[in-house]
């Protein structure tokens, strides 16, 4: 049961994750192309994409409650960090795009800063998966 969790927990990851990491990255791109239509269809990536990536969450804590591995401070530090990504997704960059697509006062550098954030904020939580430091379940 574990292994299928943690299956649907890293294929989330993967698919919803990812395009929105790549979608926030180009849109500032597109703000200063000025072109509307990527701008919407990006926006729309991220949007869409963020809403399932709320699995990525889900079928971690089944994954962890699975493993007993709870109250793992490097579990509690990846658990923190997804809610600071999520935070920055959800009340920075989606607000920021919507924004500059209703045309008001935009800086494509403000929103090229808040993804490059996002993204590393993914990458840190991905290494702690990984590593999982002091942890003594498997290698
Ligand atoms: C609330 C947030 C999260 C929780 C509770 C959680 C929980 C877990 C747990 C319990 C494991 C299994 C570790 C083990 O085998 O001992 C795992 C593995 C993994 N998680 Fe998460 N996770 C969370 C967020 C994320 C995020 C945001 C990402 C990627 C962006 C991610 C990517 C991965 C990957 C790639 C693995 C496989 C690591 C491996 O088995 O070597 N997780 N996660």
């Amino acid at each position: 049961m574990t292994k299928v969790l943690l299956s649907l927990h890293v294929l989330a990851a993967i698919v919803a994750i990812g395009p929105v990491t790549v979608a926030a990255s180009v849109f500032p791109s597109a703000l200063r192309r000025g072109d509307r239509d990527a701008m919407r269809q990006l926006h729309r990536v991220c949007r869409v994409y963020a809403l399932l990536g709320l699995a990525v969450p889900v079928f971690g804590l089944a994954t962890a409650g699975s493993l007993g591995v709870l109250g793992d401070a490097w579990l509690i530090v990846s658990i923190a960090l997804t809610a600071v990504a999520a935070a920055v997704l959800g009340l920075a960059v989606l607000p920021a795009q919507e924004a500059a697509l209703a045309g008001g006062p935009s800086l494509p550098a403000r929103l090229g800063m808040l993804a490059g954030v996002f993204n590393l904020l993914w990458t840190v939580v991905v290494v702690l998966m990984i590593v999982r430091p002091g942890s003594t379940t498997g290698a």
